[in-house]
């Protein structure tokens, strides 16, 4: 079991990452990666997604090339797409697919390699580029690259008596 306070510090450390070297992840970095998305909980655990690891750079360019707030994600040597299968769970696919996405990111951080969630993407383009049939649901693109540059200045939280409330 980790340490409460240190697993505390290594959450609030944590930070989306915009700039990446193009050095490559090793393929076993990757693997622990895809295993914390493997492990992570789902509804009745029936675990409605699948990964796809993209290495390409042309596939990774036109990835970015439809990511308004994500151009950012072009110089990612790997990104992993987080697909959600609604027919496997229709109720739940969005929680336990955005589940995997933090799972995969806490990974990625302790391994060194930046990545950033990204919601501003045409969905329906990516899928059409990855071959993701049009009845599932792509989530998210995390992008993977070591850290380029300064690790930025923590962003911003609302102060704890703002978001809690205690009913005793
Ligand atoms: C659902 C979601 C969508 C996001 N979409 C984008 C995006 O399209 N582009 C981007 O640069 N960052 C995106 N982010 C990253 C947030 O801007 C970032 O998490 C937030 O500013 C807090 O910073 P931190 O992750 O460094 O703590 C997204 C984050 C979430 C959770």
């Amino acid at each position: 079991m980790i340490n409460p306070k240190d697993l505390l510090d290594f959450l609030k450390e944590r930070r989306s990452i915009r700039t990446y070297k193009d050095t490559p992840i090793p393929d076993e970095e990757i693997e622990m990666i895809l295993e914390a998305g493997r492990s992570s909980p789902s509804a009745s655990n029936i675990q409605p997604w699948e990964f796809i690891v993209i290495k390409n750079k042309e596939i990774i360019s036109r990835l970015a090339s439809i990511a308004p707030y994500g151009r950012f994600i072009s110089q990612a040597p790997v990104i992993i797409a987080i697909v959600g299968k609604i027919d496997e769970n229709p109720q739940w696919y969005i929680q336990d697919t955005t589940l995997v996405s933090m799972h995969m990111m806490l990974m990625a951080w302790a391994l060194g390699i930046g990545t950033c969630w990204v919601g501003s993407i045409d969905r329906e383009k990516a899928k059409t580029i990855l071959g993701v049939a049009g009845y599932d649901f792509l989530l998210t693109v995390l992008p993977m690259g070591y850290i380029r540059g300064e690790i930025p200045r923590p962003t911003p939280r609302k102060d704890m008596d703002k978001i809690k409330r205690i009913i005793k």
